[in-house]
């Protein structure tokens, strides 16, 4: 007999996920290089509605663009779905606004979906993070630790020295400290412009070359970037960093009371979740979509936590028979 979790989350669930963040690739892709970063976000967010609106779910949005007063659509609480078992949904219509309008690379549309409440609901606000890949004991990493102390950890666990790890850190002036003594720990530092998703997804994929992930982004990317690792593997960890009272009472609005908490892996997503991803530009990971006349081609991978099932997607949309895709 199926599992509730298995009637919620029907495995055609997977494939039509996909479908949502197809649509919201091919939208932005319309505006790589163009230089105009809300354009490409909104052209996303709208075509990411649209498509969620036709699925048979109640989803309600949990981790999204913003707070309601902040974001016309995929505000968190929103509900979308066209009727269905409820489903808690993640989502960035795009994932690297400023890489899409710099046509650089590892621009995507993401998506997780769970049945209720296995989301962390976060606010808008920054996480500092620590990821490694799979296959290492739980506790080997801590947040609260010097830099230091987890490679010394991970080059012991992995058999390797500090000088032969690199890690993946957001280029901005607020790490400065953080790379300096990531340097000075002797590890190699493969520094990133945006885009810290991919960032921890890359220490579960032994191709990337990168084992560790470090400092801060957003906290909805840290959301999501679990919910891919729960079925690709790896561990991380995120603590939510506030700026200010605002941001203070926006966490506490979702019913966050503990303001200094360590939110592992499994809290920040878990149960039955379906993650899935497509390129917008071309990564390490997705390549980016790619028009042709009449169409175009979108690579995207799916996987389901459940099963650890991890597919590459990719598939050739016919625009004349899709009236509206190529707007
Ligand atoms: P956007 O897609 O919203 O532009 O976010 C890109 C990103 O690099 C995230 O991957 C990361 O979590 C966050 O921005 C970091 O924020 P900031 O640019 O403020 O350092």
């Amino acid at each position: 007999m199926a599992s509730q979790s298995e009637a919620v989350m029907d495995r055609n669930m997977a494939i039509e996920a996909v479908r949502v963040t197809e649509a919201a690739a091919i939208a932005a892709e319309r505006w790589v290089g163009r230089g105009d970063e809300r354009e490409a976000d909104a052209a996303a967010v709208d075509a990411m509605r649209t498509a969620l609106n036709r699925l048979n779910i109640e989803g309600t949005v949990v981790i999204g663009e913003g707070e309601r007063d902040e974001a016309p659509m995929l505000y968190i609480g929103e509900k979308v779905g066209a009727g269905g078992p409820k489903i808690d949904i993640a989502l960035d219509p795009l994932e690297g606004t400023t890489i899409t309008a710099k046509a650089n690379e590892n621009a995507m549309a993401v998506l997780a979906l769970a049945p209720d409440g296995d989301f962390l609901n976060a606010p808008d606000v920054y996480m500092d993070k620590i990821a490694i890949g799979g296959g290492y004991p739980d506790g080997i990493i801590d947040i609260s630790a010097a830099p230091d102390e987890n490679l010394e950890k991970l080059a012991k666990e992995s058999g390797r020295d500090i000088g032969d790890l690199t890690v993946c850190i957001l280029d901005r002036p607020r790490h400065e400290e953080l790379i300096a003594n990531v340097r000075n720990a002797g590890a190699r530092i493969f520094l990133i412009s945006d885009g810290d998703i991919f960032g921890v997804m890359a220490t579960s994929d032994p191709d990337s070359g990168i084992d560790m992930y470090l400092g801060s982004g957003g906290a909805p990317e840290g959301v999501l970037a679990a919910a891919a690792l729960q079925s690709i593997g790896g561990q991380i960890q995120g603590k939510l960093l506030f700026r200010n009272d605002d941001e203070i009472g926006r966490a506490r609005k979702l019913g966050i009371d503990d303001l200094d908490r360590v939110y592992n892996r499994d809290d920040l997503a878990s149960g039955d979740v379906i993650f899935c991803a497509t390129g917008v530009t071309d990564g390490a990971m997705l390549k980016g979509v790619r028009k042709f006349r009449g169409g175009a081609e979108t690579h995207s991978i799916v996987m389901r936590s459940v099963t650890g099932t991890v597919r590459e997607v990719i598939t050739k949309h016919n625009f004349t028979r899709k009236p509206g895709w190529d707007d």
